[in-house]
């Protein structure tokens, strides 16, 4: 077995699994009337961005290779109903135009929920304690076509209503968006790997958690069931989340429904990282690379990651 792992060329030759910088999609969080950057401690290397500096983040990373983004709005003001999710002014409404004009050909992506926009922190509308799923739906739908109407070229549900992505599919085509695509977070499991996203997002739910709708970690075939139904309901693109503790589950995805399938390392997965290269437990260049590998190899077409920058200079200085 080692004749072929004696050089870098020759393991090279053999690699079964490759990455390329266009295959990673970078997540933005873009804060309305904010400072430029903003770190978030949690989340080494990652900011807060204004909308001029996420044109600039874009542009450097189309730079080096990285042709998605996806992007997360943090708004002035939150209320029960995330008001600004669909507001023609709000912060990723604005964002689109100037990201597409600096950087054209760029696939833009938009998250699609409410927790970052609610003042309770939750997914959906909220009655007495509860999250509610049909009525959270219009309001997906409305955050879905606006972001549409800005430019946006894929939308991506990440609040798992259930029939979301055929409301937001009906809701495109009636408004005349029937280019825009559909990036369902199909399995997103309910996972103590989101924490330092939160942070970021400002978007901890302000009481209980999210185990109503997100799915529980000890099953796979309800993320099959998860998935069969987006798929009926007309998601274009179908991820799962998070990746290195779900690595089964996108091979399972990939192999029964042979449609793109994405990967998200999340924010927890990325800081696990970063803290332990910070100590200087881990090398973090390699520890980066060999999750990616990991992830692709599980079977993810795309993969989204916080880390997209330093993988892609990674991939070209080898
Ligand atoms: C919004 C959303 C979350 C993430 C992506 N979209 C937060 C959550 O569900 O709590 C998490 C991404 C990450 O941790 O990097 N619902």
């Amino acid at each position: 077995m080692r004749r072929l792992r004696r050089t870098p060329a020759l393991r090279d030759l053999v690699a079964e699994t490759r990455v390329w910088p266009s295959d990673l999609v970078y997540p933005l969080f873009i804060d309305d009337g904010s400072a430029a950057r903003v770190p978030v401690p949690s989340m080494p290397g990652v900011e807060r961005l204004s909308i001029e500096a996420a044109v600039e983040e874009t542009v450097a990373a189309r730079d080096e290779g990285i042709r998605a983004v996806l992007l997360f709005g943090i708004p002035r003001t939150k209320d029960a109903r995330g008001s600004r999710a669909d507001h023609p002014d709000g912060v990723i409404q604005r964002a689109i135009p100037a990201l597409r004009e600096a950087a054209p050909g760029v696939v833009v992506i938009t998250d699609v929920c409410l927790c970052e926009y609610t003042d309770h922190g939750h997914c959906g509308i909220v009655e007495e304690g509860e999250v509610l799923n049909d009525a959270s739906l219009d309001r997906l739908v409305s955050q879905a076509v606006s972001h549409a109407r800005a430019g946006a070229d894929v939308v991506a549900p990440s609040d798992m209503m259930d029939g979301r992505v055929g409301a937001i599919r009906s809701g495109l085509d009636e408004a005349g968006h029937e280019a825009t695509a559909i990036l369902s977070y199909a399995a997103k499991y309910a996972s103590a790997f989101y924490g330092p996203f939160r942070d970021a997002a400002d978007s901890a739910p302000a009481f209980g958690d999210r185990r109503s709708y997100q799915m529980d970690g000890r099953n796979t075939d309800e993320a099959v069931r998860e998935v069969a139904l987006d798929v009926r309901e007309g998601a274009d693109m179908v991820m799962v989340k998070p990746a290195l503790p779900s690595l089964d589950v996108i091979r399972r995805v990939k192999e029964t429904f042979e449609l793109p399938t994405a990967a998200y390392q999340v924010s927890g997965e990325y800081a696990m990282l970063e803290a332990a290269a910070e100590r200087g437990w881990l090398d973090g260049d390699a520890a980066h690379l060999e999750a990616i590998h990991a992830i692709r190899r599980a079977g993810a077409d795309l993969i989204v990651t916080y880390a997209a920058r330093r993988v892609a200079r990674l991939l070209a200085s080898r």
